[in-house]
């Protein structure tokens, strides 16, 4: 059963294994480091037998609005819940910290997330064009809080 837990900066290591294997991004520490300094609350991790095995990261670019940047569990872990319990920790901070919604972009082939948000009462909004180096579009997805 997997616990879920604010970012400490331990976990750096294996957020970015978790970046590189599932989202095919590969940050620099600093930027794991300067996200938790805008909002601790908004960089979570879920810790199972003392390994991290998924995280989420946001923020709160204005008092009333969160936004998702990154998301990622590992694959082996899939499919059992620990997506939706990192989600609900994080929208459950943004509501105590007075956020009204919360949105998030994915990219248009990414069908599993596209579900994934979905089922955890995201709604579809506008697609934003070549929104990512590679020039594929985005899809904005929005949630009331
Ligand atoms: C998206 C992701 C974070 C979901 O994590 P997860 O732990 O597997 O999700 P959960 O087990 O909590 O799933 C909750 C619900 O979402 C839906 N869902 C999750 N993965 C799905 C998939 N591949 N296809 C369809 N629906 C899916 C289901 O309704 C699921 O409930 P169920 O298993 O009872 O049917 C994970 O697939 C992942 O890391 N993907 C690669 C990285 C990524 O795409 N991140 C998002 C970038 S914007």
């Amino acid at each position: 059963m997997a616990i879920i837990r604010n970012f400490e900066e331990k976990d750096i290591g294996a957020i970015i294994e978790i970046a590189r294997r599932s989202l095919n991004t590969d940050y620099d520490p600093r930027f794991y480091i300067s996200i938790h300094e805008i909002w601790p609350s908004g960089f979570l991790v879920a810790e199972e037998n003392g390994r991290i095995v998924g995280f989420i990261a946001g923020v709160m670019p204005h008092e009333s609005e969160a936004r998702v940047l990154m998301m990622g569990v590992k694959r082996h872990f899939r499919r059992r819940g620990i997506g939706r319990a990192l989600m609900n920790a994080f929208i459950n901070n943004c509501a105590l910290r007075g956020a009204k919604r919360a949105y998030l972009e994915v990219r248009v082939s990414n069908t599993a997330a596209i579900e994934f948000y979905r089922a955890l009462g995201f709604s579809a909004g506008a697609r934003y064009p070549s929104y990512y180096d590679d020039g594929e579009d985005a899809l904005i997805m929005w949630k009331s809080l």
